[in-house]
């Protein structure tokens, strides 16, 4: 293979190196181009474009395989636990057991949040929508931990921040749930395990006793490991870019955790169980919904299905499918809505239109059946996925950072008025 490649423009000849990857991904590197010949590249929503180099997950969409640092993520989900999946998308080595212990000790030891966030807590309404409230007290941590504005901290600074956030996230998240049924909060406790921890703050009452349940427990890492981490996906592009402008880790994570919660992108976990519950009252005829989505007349998609870049099955998808009827097995849950959801995934996968178009169940189309069972609220099934995704978002915006990756900035082709005249009002 060349290792150039050649463009010929207006006449002239352009050559580009071509970049392979370790796992033989091909770009051409057209970083000069503009320079060199005036002309730009054109790709809405990116979706042939390379924004960085970067070593942390492999995604091959066409095959189905998903590896964090290497590793396959089947193995991860039935072997880790989330907080040994952060310190690896982070650090880039599983840890030893030393590491580990160090590591998860130091989170315990700061999931303790600011009395004052409270009274910012305390602001919000009870129909606050706890995405919202999530994406306001990360950035707020700002004010709590001015350092962390700082570009120029140093290695260990960041690994302060770093452990901070991953600790004090779980704390706002399952606050943020209390303020929506305007409960009483729950304080962190250092004895338990980092998703035993965020359970007992989601679900503990004064007047009752709250045993952690270890089904729920081990669903949880496993529902959080998946999410992890995915490339540079919207929310992760997102926290890149905001951290190219030097902006601190919080205010990154932030706008990450305000990507995602689109219903296009993590917000689709809540739209799912909507749309299911939706079917359900409608008298459960998926045949109906699937001729919706098919309908280019109408604005109906089938939530939790296909993906930017998974074009023959999601390898999440696959785990939590399985992981879906386990936990409610173990719990003896019955629920009408994962036959409805087997239900439409049958027919769609055997219908044209979704076999023509490489579309299958995503990662949200099983995770709100069992955020469910767990006693989890639709409206926060979005935080969920950023708990998982946070170590996702760290890992990405300490590589940006230690590659130390120029300011995100695209151009356009600028397609509006030529220039005029201004008009006084008058005259218009
Ligand atoms: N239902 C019906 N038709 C669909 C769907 C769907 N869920 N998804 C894509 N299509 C059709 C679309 O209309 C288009 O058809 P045509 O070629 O005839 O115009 C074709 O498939 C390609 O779709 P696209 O919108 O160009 O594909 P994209 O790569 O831009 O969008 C997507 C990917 C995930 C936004 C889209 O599939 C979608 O909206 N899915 C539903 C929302 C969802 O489940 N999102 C969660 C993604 S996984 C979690 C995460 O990582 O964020």
């Amino acid at each position: 293979m060349s290792d150039f490649a050649e463009f010929i423009l207006e006449g002239k000849s352009y050559k580009y190196p071509i970049v392979v990857g370790t796992e033989d991904e091909k770009a051409i590197d057209i970083s000069t181009l503009r320079a060199d010949s005036g002309f730009i590249t054109l790709d809405p929503g990116y979706k042939n474009t390379g924004a960085t180099k970067s070593a942390i997950t492999f995604l091959d969409g066409e095959q189905g395989i998903l590896r964090y640092r290497g590793y396959p993520i089947e193995q991860l989900a039935a072997n880790s636990s989330f907080i040994e999946v952060a310190f690896l998308l982070i650090y880039g080595t599983l840890p030893t057991q030393q590491e580990l212990d160090e590591f998860s000790n130091k989170i315990t030891l700061h999931t303790l949040v600011n009395e004052d966030m409270r009274k910012i807590l305390d602001g919000f309404p009870s129909t606050a929508h706890p995405m919202g409230i999530l994406a306001a007290l990360v950035s707020s941590l700002t004010a709590f931990y001015p350092e962390s504005l700082n570009p120029n901290q140093s290695k260990e600074e960041v690994d302060l921040s770093i452990v901070r956030l991953i600790a004090k996230i779980s704390t706002i998240a399952a606050w943020s749930y209390k303020n929506s049924v305007g409960h009483p909060v729950n304080y962190p406790k250092n004895n338990l395990d980092y998703c035993s921890n965020f359970l007992q703050m989601m679900f503990a009452f004064p007047t009752e006793n709250y045993e952690v349940n270890p089904v729920v427990v081990d669903t949880l890492n496993k529902l959080l490991i998946l999410h992890a981490d995915h490339e540079q996906n919207c929310s992760t592009s997102t926290v890149r870019l905001v951290g190219s402008a030097n902006a601190s880790l919080y205010s990154s994570v932030s706008a990450g955790i305000s990507a995602l919660w689109g219903p296009l992108h993590g917000g689709a976990n809540q739209a799912v169980i909507e749309m299911l519950e939706e079917i359900k009252k409608d008298g459960g005829d998926s045949k109906k919904f699937i001729a919706k989505a098919k309908d280019k007349n109408d604005p109906f998609r089938l939530m939790g299905f296909g993906h930017r870049v998974y074009k023959n099955f999601d390898p999440r998808a696959k785990i939590i499918k399985k992981a879906a009827d386990d936990v409610l097995t173990a719990l003896g849950i019955k629920d009408p809505i994962l036959d409805i959801a087997k239900e439409l995934e049958a027919a769609a996968l055997t219908d044209q239109y979704f076999i023509d178009r490489k579309l299958y169940p995503n990662v949200d189309f099983y995770s709100g059946i069992i955020y469910r069972a767990l006693g989890i609220p639709t409206d926060m099934f979005t935080v969920m996925f950023a708990l998982g995704r946070l170590p996702g978002w760290v890992a990405q915006w300490k590589e940006m950072r230690e590659n130390k990756e120029p300011i995100g900035r695209p151009r356009q082709v600028y397609v509006g008025e030529t220039e005029r005249d201004y008009v006084p009002i008058e005259n218009r």
